[in-house]
């Protein structure tokens, strides 16, 4: 059993789809991709080794995409003194983007469930990206990690967050706690609206924290689609 305030992860299945929406993404075989986010990594693809046996982190989400082309086109030089944090990282997608070509000189951290961390660390390696990124566990709702707190994250990436009601609150709760520790830290927040209870998080978000919408030469594309990408900052 879990803990009360964990979350499962909702059943991972090629039938599930939201209540009034877009479905989820297609079960895929397990297997390694090559991932070159539309040509911005060029001749150095992310290997990212995919199976859902670990859980639904366990292959690419459509806002991790998105968001790993936001990062890779618009933070590449920016971020050489961040200390940065993915949260819900499944394999590690769009962490290890930015560890492999965005220039950042402290390690950053792919964070997840435990369920999700030999997979992180498995993609850590394929990339050869022990010196640039931690897998570390990280269960939203619950206090952060000593290693966490002392790390001090003040760039947060998270991708495909919102996508099962129960852990909402949980993940508010996360996300409030990092703006705490790091009043100065930007969150780079990105998902895709698939039932209307994703709305009902935004507006609680819009509450708590500073939300500002990104520009993204993409963004019609990705709009159309019920992406969304925004920064929250503190209040
Ligand atoms: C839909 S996947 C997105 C994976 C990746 N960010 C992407 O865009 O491809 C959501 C991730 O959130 C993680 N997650 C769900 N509930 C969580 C919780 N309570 N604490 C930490 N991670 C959680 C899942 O394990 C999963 O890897």
């Amino acid at each position: 059993m879990l803990p009360p305030n964990r979350s499962p992860s909702p059943e991972f299945s090629p039938l599930a789809i939201g209540e009034d929406l877009s479905p989820l993404p297609a079960y895929k075989a397990a297997g390694t991709a090559s991932i070159d986010f539309g040509g911005l990594l060029g001749a150095e693809p992310l290997k990212l080794r995919e199976d859902l046996a670990s859980g639904c982190g366990g292959q690419t989400w459509p806002a991790g995409m998105v968001l790993g082309r936001h990062m890779l086109r618009y933070h590449r030089d920016d971020l050489r003194d961040a200390r940065i944090l993915e949260l819900g990282a499944g394999g590690g997608l769009v962490g290890l983007a930015v560890a492999k070509a965005c220039a950042v000189d402290k390690p950053l951290y792919v964070t997840d469930q435990v369920e999700m961390h030999l997979l992180m660390e498995h993609n850590i390696v394929l990339n050869h990206l022990e010196d640039k990124a931690k897998a570390a566990i990280l269960n939203w709702g619950e206090p952060l990690p000593q290693e966490i707190v002392a790390f001090k994250p003040d760039v947060i990436l998270a991708a495909d967050c919102v996508y099962f009601e129960p852990a909402f609150p949980l993940l508010l709760a996360t996300l409030s706690e990092i703006l705490r520790l790091c009043p100065s830290a930007t969150i780079y927040f990105c998902f895709k609206k698939r039932r209307r209870a994703d709305m009902q998080f935004m507006r609680k978000a819009q509450k708590m924290f500073r939300v500002t919408e990104v520009e993204d030469e993409d963004r019609p594309e990705f709009s159309r689609e019920g992406l969304f990408l925004y920064t929250f900052r503190a209040l």
